[in-house]
């Protein structure tokens, strides 16, 4: 029998329904997207270590269609394979292209590192946003990647080396305890792809991914995103830039956190996100009794689809 939102625990549906008010068809396309079972791959061209032209070549020569994606940076959504298949190729097992989710790409082109600037990734493994950030700096300055977990760590250092990037300092290190380690005002500009709970992982037809759904986890998840930033924010220098992104539909980590930040931090302002992606839904105004700082609306929310995984982001300035 095919699969719906009715098949989730308890009172889900109802928190479901709330998630997007007013607008069964987000709720519908949210369903469709839990029953994915593999999205189009989509993967960018590593150019500190190949030209474009050859990796387009060998995606041709192996009758594989890309489309170039224009809001992202050099990268391509794979028409006809699934990753199975790109992962057989010269490219991929050369180092030379990346694949990497179209909502997974886009915290790291919002804020938008430059090669002249000095970079914080509190949150990093495995290393997609990191990678990314290098390549786009095109390998050159600082950035200083933080990890919890020492084995994702471990893979870090195998991953840039076999990426030829070499200007990541990692650091096995809790985001919540940054005071001792760095001075305030160290980092241009920083990253918060927060530990979250990965509601975006359902999968209508497989009732292990039901475990995301956990109200527990999310109150535990978001005490630590508070931490976070609580201990991040003293470490961005004045005028300079934080993008905080989780990849989970619940709102108590996603507006409640910006809304509570906003409340805190009277020198910080929201950097309203212009990003233009098909996918992308408001904010909520509210959610149960809670009412929103009405800036809280210029962060992005994207919708699951069959090329998109969900992602909350938003753009923290300081003044
Ligand atoms: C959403 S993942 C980050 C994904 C990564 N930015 C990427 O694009 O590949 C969150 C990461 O935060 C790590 N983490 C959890 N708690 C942490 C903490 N207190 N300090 C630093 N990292 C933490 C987890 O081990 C996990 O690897």
């Amino acid at each position: 029998m095919k699969k719906s939102l009715k098949n989730l625990p308890n009172n889900w549906i109802n928190r479901f329904e709330n998630y997007f008010p007013d607008n069964n068809n987000i709720l519908n396309k949210v369903e469709k997207a839990f029953l994915i079972e593999k999205r189009k791959p989509v993967f960018r061209i590593n150019t500190l270590k190949t030209d474009i032209n050859k990796v387009l070549e060998e995606f041709k020569n192996n009758n594989i269609k890309i489309t170039k994606i224009d809001y992202l940076i050099n990268s391509y959504l794979v028409e006809n394979a699934f990753e199975n298949e790109i992962r057989k190729l010269d490219c991929y097992n050369n180092w030379e292209i990346y694949l990497q989710n179209i909502s997974s790409q886009i915290p790291t082109i919002i804020l938008n590192p430059k090669s002249w600037e000095k970079v914080l990734d509190t949150c990093s493994a495995p290393w997609s946003k990191t990678t990314q950030m290098a390549t786009l700096m095109e390998n050159n300055w600082e950035i200083t990647a933080l990890e919890l977990n020492k084995i994702r760590l471990e893979k870090l250092k195998y991953n840039i080396k076999k990426q030829w990037i070499n200007i990541v300092n990692s650091l096995q290190q809790d985001a919540t305890k940054l005071s001792w380690v760095f001075e305030e005002n160290s980092f241009d500009k920083i990253l918060i792809d927060a530990p979250c709970t990965a509601e975006w992982r359902i999968n209508l037809n497989n009732e292990k991914s039901y475990h995301f759904l956990s109200r527990k986890n999310t109150l535990t998840k978001a005490k630590l995103q508070k931490e976070i930033l609580k201990s991040v924010i003293p470490l961005l220098k004045s005028w300079w830039e934080l993008v905080y992104s989780t990849c989970t539909l619940a709102p108590e980590e996603n507006e409640a956190i910006i809304n509570f930040i906003l409340s805190q931090y009277k020198d910080l302002e929201i950097v309203k996100i212009d990003f233009d992606i098909p996918y992308k839904i408001p904010a909520l105004k509210k959610w149960w009794k809670q009412i929103f700082d009405s800036r809280v609306s210029s962060s992005l929310k994207i919708l699951p689809s069959e090329s998109t995984e969900w992602f909350f982001i938003a753009k923290l300035k300081k003044k």
